[in-house]
């Protein structure tokens, strides 16, 4: 078994930035409300004609190689966290090809905003078996597509963003990917979903059911309900498989999702409430991206420093939940 360690990071945003009172007039809210119950006060959009995720994911893997001066050819795999592919087949292997990677193999992640935990967990496990040794994953998401701007229920909530990691071999005693704990409950999937609907119609005699992808639709209460009580038991189950205490957490990185959710979970462990990273007022929910997203500024803004103990929390749709717990090395 070899170590895994994050070796650079990087990030995206759109320039579009649209605050609660530009939402306000788009949908019957206010500035107040959605600050009160959500902590978020603006969010980056994606416009442009032709813009996808592709762009936003191309432009935060720039940053995290640049960063390290690390040439494309040398990864092996790109993993990309998406939900807002602009290809149903996928689209890690346009990233691919936008970077240059010719030799590394890429695929996407479904997992919505536990993506980027998804994504950490994958490569770590390609990296500890001895198979590859430079590996991109990605999180980002372009929700801003998917959002009905006409339901204040969600339209507040979400913006588009990317995040990048490089996560590289090393030796096993320096390894820093220091272990994980993931779950799924799929019978609660409808909770927050972007569902396909299908008609049916007839060509000749072929009965054909095809269909389009709806808007996001998400039962508010129950998915709060839902991160504040699975997301503590994740961590504290993680934390006890590793013999660490929360003592030894120097940081909590949750997904993004609302400043509630993150200090409900942060009491729940009686975790201090400085040691929540959170970047999420100026954001909103970048769903897949959130996370590398809130690391990579934390970083560039020196929050973080080598050897901290980062707890790392996603959750969503699915429903999905997990946790990761890393030792930053950059
Ligand atoms: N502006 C103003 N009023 C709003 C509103 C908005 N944007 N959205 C809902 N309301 C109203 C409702 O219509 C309701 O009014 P009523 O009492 O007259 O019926 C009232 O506010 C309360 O609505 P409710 O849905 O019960 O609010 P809430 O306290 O549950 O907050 C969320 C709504 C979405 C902020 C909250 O449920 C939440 O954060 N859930 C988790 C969502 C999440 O993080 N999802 C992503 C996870 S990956």
């Amino acid at each position: 078994m070899q170590g895994a360690q994050i070796i650079s990071i990087g990030s995206a945003v759109p320039d579009l930035c649209i605050n609660n009172k530009e939402i306000s007039q788009i949908v019957e809210t206010s500035d107040e409300w959605i600050v009160n119950r959500t902590g978020i006060k603006e969010r980056r959009m994606l416009t442009g004609t032709n813009k996808s995720v592709v762009d936003l994911a191309y432009s935060a893997a720039m940053k995290a190689l640049d960063k390290i001066h690390m040439d494309p050819l040398e990864l092996d795999l790109i993993v990309l966290a998406t939900s807002s592919p602009n290809d149903l087949f996928g689209s890690a292997s346009q990233v691919q090809a936008k970077i240059g990677a010719a030799r590394a193999v890429a695929f996407d992640l479904t997992a919505a905003c536990s993506g980027f935990v998804l994504a950490i967990v994958t490569a770590t496990q390609f990296i500890q078996n001895g198979s590859y040794k430079n590996i991109l994953i990605i999180g980002a998401d372009v929700l801003s597509k998917w959002i009905d701007w006409s339901d204040r229920k969600t339209c507040i909530l979400f913006g588009d963003g990317a995040g990048a990691a490089i996560i590289q071999a090393c030796y096993e005693e320096d390894n820093a990917i220091l272990g994980f704990q993931l779950n799924t409950d799929g019978k609660k999937y409808n909770e927050l979903s972007i569902t396909y609907k299908e008609n049916s119609y007839s060509l000749n005699t072929l009965k054909l059911f095809q269909g389009q992808f709806q808007y996001i639709s998400m039962n508010g209460k129950e998915v709060y309900k839902f991160a504040v009580s699975k997301v503590p038991a994740s961590i504290t189950k993680c934390l006890n498989a590793l013999h660490l205490s929360i003592e030894d957490v120097n940081w909590l990185l949750l997904h993004q999702a609302n400043k509630r959710i993150l200090q409900a979970v942060a009491n729940r462990l009686s975790i201090d409430n400085y040691k929540i990273i959170s970047n999420l007022s100026k954001y909103g929910n970048t769903s897949a991206a959130s996370i590398p997203l809130a690391l990579d500024e934390a970083w560039q803004n020196n929050q973080i420093t080598k050897e901290d103990i980062i707890v790392v929390s996603g959750f969503g749709a699915g429903l999905t939940w997990g946790t990761v717990v890393i030792k930053w090395k950059c």
